[in-house]
């Protein structure tokens, strides 16, 4: 199998920070080789987050080491196309969907090479770039507010940011366990998140938050003013969780936590055997040249959930 697999590969390819995305390019690299329990999956779909290019993993290997030029994108769907030394779990052949490593070379590639324990089988029923779209948002949904906000059946959750890639499935995952939901964003967001299910959505540049009272979690996509605003809200005891920056101590009755969102393949697999009721909300689909103008886009706001890339690249056999 390995003898099919070509040397060099195409890729996104980001060099700056403060060059923006719309600097990023389209070139060659060199396929990565599976290190000891990777996969090396060929893409068929991937996804990036649109502020990563502001990660300091960005840029670095674990060693603090410079590897630009960079590959981003950390979430992917694809087939397993050949297995590092060591690798159990998945077979060459296999479809697969997850997170990659902050610290390598990511997924708006080709190929690209992760450790099989941070990817799961891709549900059968789920597209690549469904399934390209779901990782990162329902993972970091998932632990926000099942493992850090404890949140239960019955209890009020506001979630800022909701018409977005985390925030779509952060609404879903929150109905699903029963609890009411309040999204916040932009105007142009309200009708998808009160489609989805919300009670209710506030306009951040119109609608007053002051009015909301007595919620159980605060779950900040947006960070800053957003986030500040947010702790009169909370009833005590209640719980204020950020995955944009840490929340602060401002009320010492409110839990608060920030955290950065951790691979699992057993959160994963559990969230894939109910994709029948969670929808990824993809906003947009292109091919990898499309990717520098479509994350221009996306950070100019305006398209809901995720961006999803996918590679053109003949199956390998
Ligand atoms: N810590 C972690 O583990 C982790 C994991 C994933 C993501 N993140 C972070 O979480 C944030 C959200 O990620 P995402 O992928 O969901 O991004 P996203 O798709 O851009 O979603 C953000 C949503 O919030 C809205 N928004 C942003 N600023 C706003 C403002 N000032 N007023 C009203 N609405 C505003 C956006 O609307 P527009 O699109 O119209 O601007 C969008 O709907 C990012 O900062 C990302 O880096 C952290």
């Amino acid at each position: 199998m390995a003898t099919t697999l070509p040397p060099q590969m195409t890729a996104l390819l980001a060099r700056e920070q403060d060059q923006g995305p719309d600097r990023m390019s389209v070139g060659e690299r060199p396929r990565p080789e599976p290190g000891i329990g990777d996969v090396l999956i060929q893409v068929g779909a991937a996804s990036f987050t649109p502020t990563e290019l502001q990660w300091p993993s960005t840029w670095v290997d674990r060693a603090g080491r410079d590897r630009r030029p960079v590959i981003p994108g950390h979430e992917v769907s694809g087939t397993v196309v050949a297995l590092g030394y060591g690798t159990a779990g998945f077979g060459v052949g296999d479809e697969v969907f997850g997170l990659t490593d902050w610290y390598r070379d990511g997924s708006l590639a080709e190929f690209v090479a992760v450790e099989a324990r941070n990817l799961a089988a891709k549900p059968d029923s789920l597209s690549h770039v469904d399934a390209a779209a779901f990782p990162m948002a329902a993972l970091t949904a998932w632990q926000a507010l099942f493992v850090h906000a404890e949140l239960k059946a019955g209890q009020h959750v506001v979630i800022h940011g909701a018409g977005g890639g985390v925030g779509t499935l952060a609404v879903q995952l929150a109905l699903s366990a029963g609890a009411r939901v309040i999204g916040t964003g932009r105007a142009d967001a309200r009708e998808l998140v009160l489609q989805l299910g919300a009670e209710e959505y506030l306009d951040l540049g119109h609608d007053e938050l002051g009015e909301v009272k007595d919620v159980d979690v605060v779950f900040d996509l947006i960070g800053g003013d957003v986030l500040h605003r947010s702790w009169p809200m909370l009833r005590p005891g209640g719980a204020i969780v950020s995955i944009v920056e840490a929340p602060g101590h401002e009320r010492a009755d409110v839990n608060n936590v920030f955290f950065v969102v951790e691979p699992n393949r057993e959160q994963l697999t559990e969230l894939a055997r109910r994709i029948e009721s969670l929808r990824p909300v993809v906003g947009k689909v292109g091919a990898l040249a499309d990717g520098p103008r479509l994350w221009t886009e996306k950070i100019a706001g305006g398209i809901p959930g995720k961006i999803v890339l996918t590679s053109s690249s003949p199956a390998v056999g």
